[in-house]
């Protein structure tokens, strides 16, 4: 059966290792004795986090949600660096969605990096890691996958379908010898938190939630959801019979009419 990855078995790869929570995630996992492949489009952010780590961290640019690009990435990373033991698949965007005008661009960039991004380094790695009869994959989804949440309905959207997805590739590749798993974070502070005037309960930092997932790859859970206290309110709130989450959200989120993008 399927068991964690630790360095002895091969490198770390983490995706949107740029800024946020993948840079810290990186920083941790060396510390826990990992060489680490890192992928982002700006090149110049992973060298800085490479000459942070000598010899620890290698960099392999490339944007996720080009599958040619990320199937050659990936045999870079495995005939430069070494085999991939322990894939994060983390880059992410978010792009907030009105509702009253819907932007189909908004839906296909947010998919093309959020969902095809995770698919596209799983198509090549999977496969790779079969042929060694083992590997550990955790997926960076989100709680708002858990359900809806405004402005979020093609953020939401896809992690909801990274959430569904993971769950899939469990059932199929743990018998296998593959572990994956999937990450659900609350509120974390880095660049990609927007400015849309939220209140933001319980966030915490980048370098606490690289705790987090450090702390989860070691154990058995299939889903990394933290902070425990957030993400569980949020679950006990998507419970509720819909027609009560709803008016709930809203107040809580300030979308009854006093928020700023609110139409007037
Ligand atoms: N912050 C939160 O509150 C929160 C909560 C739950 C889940 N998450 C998830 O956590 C993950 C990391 O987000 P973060 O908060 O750390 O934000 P961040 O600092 O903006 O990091 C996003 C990372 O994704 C990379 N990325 C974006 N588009 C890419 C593309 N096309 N190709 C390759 N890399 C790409 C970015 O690198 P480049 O720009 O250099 O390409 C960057 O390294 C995301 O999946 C996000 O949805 C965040």
């Amino acid at each position: 059966m399927a068991r964690p990855a630790t360095p002895a078995d091969g490198i770390a790869w983490v995706t949107g290792a740029s800024s946020g929570i993948g840079e810290a995630l990186v920083h941790r996992l060396v510390s826990q004795g990992w060489r680490v492949a890192v992928t982002a489009r700006r090149a110049e952010a992973l060298t800085a986090l490479a000459q942070a780590h000598p010899g620890q961290v290698a960099v392999f640019a490339a944007d996720v949600s080009d599958t040619a690009a990320m199937a050659q990435t990936l045999s870079a990373i495995e005939r430069d660096f070494g085999p991939i033991a322990l894939a994060v698949l983390n880059a992410g965007v978010y792009l907030p969605v009105d509702s009253r005008r819907p932007d189909p661009e908004l839906f296909r960039r947010t998919f093309d990096v959020n969902l095809m991004g995770v698919v596209n380094g799983l198509a090549p790695l999977i496969p790779a890691m079969l042929g060694r009869g083992r590997g550990h994959v955790l997926i960076i989804s989100s709680a708002t996958g858990f359900g809806g949440m405004p402005t979020a309905a093609a953020y939401g959207a896809s992690k909801a379908a990274l959430i569904n997805m993971a769950e899939s590739l469990r059932i199929e590749l743990e018998p296998l010898g593959l572990r994956v798993q999937v990450a659900t974070p609350g509120f974390v502070e880095t660049p990609a938190q927007d400015d849309n005037g939220f209140p933001k309960p319980f966030m915490i930092s980048a370098q606490r939630a690289a705790q987090y997932l450090t702390y989860g790859l070691t154990s058995g859970a299939v889903e990394l959801s933290f902070p425990r206290r957030f993400t569980w309110m949020l679950k006990a709130l998507y419970a509720l019979p819909k027609r009560l989450y709803i008016p709930l959200v809203r107040k809580q989120t300030g979308w009854d009419g006093d928020h700023p993008d609110w139409p007037k």
